[in-house]
C-alpha cells in the first residue's frame, strides 16, 4: 500500500447533510401500489426511506445540509466563491436552484449555479469545485434531490426506488485547508441513452398539454430499468478503474468505496467486479433508498460519523445515472473532515 500525498489541489473541508424526518417504509408503499416488502427488499435492498413534508423543497433541503456543512467547518457563508447545487428535482426551471440556498444561507459573494448531471452529477460537480478551488475560490457543493415530487407514484417499478435528501461539501484549496484530498477526479457520458432514463415530458421538446396528459403522459420520471441496470455496473466499473488508473493506484490502495447508493444489487455487483470485498463498499441504500446526486454526501457524512474514515486512508467514490453520464474520484484522507447531521 502507497503512502498517501500531502494535500494539493482541492480538499473537502467539511460536509453536512439532512433527510426529512418522515420515513417510508417498504410496507407503507402498499398502500399505494401492488408491491411487497419481499419484493422491494430482494430486487434493490431498500428497506425504508425518507420523505420530504409537503413545505420542504429542493432549495430548503439543500439550505439545511449547507448550513450544517458550514457549521462544522466553521466557515463564514460570506466568504463562498461559488455554491453549485447538483440537482435533477430543480425547485423550479428558472432560476436555478443554487440561487435559493445563496440567499437563504447569506453567501452574499457567490455565484450560484447548478448541474444537472443525474445521479452522477456530485461526483461530476466535484470535479468543477476542485477546478475553482485550485485557483483560490472557496466552493460550497451540495448534492441534492426531492425526488418524491418528481416520481410517478403509480409507478411500482420506479417510485420504490427513491428517498429524499441533501449532502454537502466545503471545498477548499488544499493550501489552506486538510480533509479529504481529490486525487484523481474522471467523468464521462453517453448522450446517446439520454432518453433512457429521465423526465422526458414538461420541457421545451415535449410541453405537458391537456390533450399528452389525457393520453398518460406526465412530467414524472420514466426508467427502462433493467437497462439501466446493465449499464450502471459496466460504467461504475469501469469508471473505477479509470479514476484509480489516474491516481496510479489499485484497489489495494483503497479502503472505502463510497459509491452512489442505487441499490444494493447494482453495489454488489461492482463489488464483484471490482473484486472488492462487499465489506468495504460502503451500503447505507436500506436506509434512505436512492437519493440521487445527494447519496454519495450522505454516505460520506454517515461513514465518518460511524468512525469509519482515518486519517491516511484513500476512498475510491463511484457514481453513474441519468445521461447517461458517470463519474469517479480517489480521496485522500489527509485528515478526516468535521461533519454535522442527524441521519438518526
Ligand atoms: N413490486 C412488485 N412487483 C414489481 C415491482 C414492485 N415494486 N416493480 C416491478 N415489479 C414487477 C414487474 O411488473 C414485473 O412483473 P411481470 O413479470 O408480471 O411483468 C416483474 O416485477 C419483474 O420486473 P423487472 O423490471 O424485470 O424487475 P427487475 O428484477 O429487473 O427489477 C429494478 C426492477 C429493481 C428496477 C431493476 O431493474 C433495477 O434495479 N434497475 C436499476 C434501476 C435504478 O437503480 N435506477 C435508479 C436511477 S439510475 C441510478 O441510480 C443508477
Amino acid at each position: 500500500m502507497t503512502q498517501p500525498a500531502a494535500a494539493d489541489g482541492a480538499v473537502i473541508a467539511a460536509l453536512g447533510a439532512y433527510v426529512p424526518s418522515r420515513r417510508m417504509t417498504n410496507a407503507d408503499w402498499g398502500q399505494y401500489v401492488d408491491t411487497s416488502d419481499e419484493w422491494i427488499r430482494s430486487r434493490t435492498g431498500i428497506e425504508e426511506r425518507r420523505m420530504a413534508a409537503d413545505d420542504e423543497s429542493t432549495a430548503t433541503l439543500a439550505t439545511r445540509a449547507a448550513e450544517r456543512c458550514l457549521a462544522a467547518g466553521k466557515f463564514p457563508a460570506d466568504r463562498i466563491r461559488w455554491v453549485l447545487v447538483s440537482t435533477d428535482t430543480p425547485e423550479m426551471w428558472n432560476p436555478a436552484t443554487a440561487c435559493f440556498v445563496q440567499a437563504a444561507i447569506g453567501a452574499v459573494n457567490a455565484v450560484a449555479l447548478d448541474v444537472t448531471g443525474g445521479c452522477a452529477g456530485f461526483v461530476a460537480a466535484l470535479g468543477l469545485a476542485e477546478a475553482r478551488a485550485r485557483l483560490g475560490d472557496p466552493v460550497l457543493l451540495i448534492g441534492c434531490e426531492l425526488l418524491s415530487k418528481a416520481m410517478d407514484w403509480s409507478d411500482r417499478s420506479t417510485a420504490v426506488l427513491f428517498g429524499d435528501g441533501a449532502g454537502a461539501a466545503l471545498v477548499l484549496p488544499g493550501s489552506e485547508a486538510e480533509g479529504l484530498a481529490v486525487t484523481s477526479l474522471i467523468a464521462g457520458t453517453d448522450g446517446r441513452d439520454a432518453d433512457i432514463l429521465g423526465k422526458p415530458y414538461g420541457g421545451t421538446k415535449n410541453p405537458l398539454t391537456a390533450e399528452l396528459v389525457a393520453a398518460g403522459h406526465h412530467h414524472k420520471i420514466v426508467m427502462h430499468g433493467q437497462y439501466v441496470f446493465r449499464n450502471a455496473v459496466v460504467h461504475m466499473t469501469d469508471a473505477a478503474h479509470e479514476a484509480l488508473g489516474r491516481a496510479g493506484l489499485t484497489l489495494a490502495d483503497i479502503a472505502w468505496v463510497v459509491p452512489h447508493q442505487a441499490n444494493q444489487r447494482i453495489l454488489d455487483a461492482v463489488a464483484e467486479r471490482l473484486k472488492v470485498e462487499a465489506v468495504k463498499v460502503y451500503s447505507n441504500v436500506a436506509r434512505f433508498a436512492n437519493t440521487g446526486s445527494a447519496s454519495i454526501g450522505i454516505a460520506l457524512v454517515e461513514a465518518i460519523q460511524r468512525g469509519l474514515i482515518e486519517q491516511g486512508q484513500r476512498l475510491l467514490t463511484v457514481a453513474f445515472g441519468s445521461g447517461f453520464s458517470w463519474a469517479a474520484g480517489v480521496l485522500t484522507c489527509t485528515a478526516v473532515p468535521p461533519v454535522e447531521a442527524d441521519l438518526g
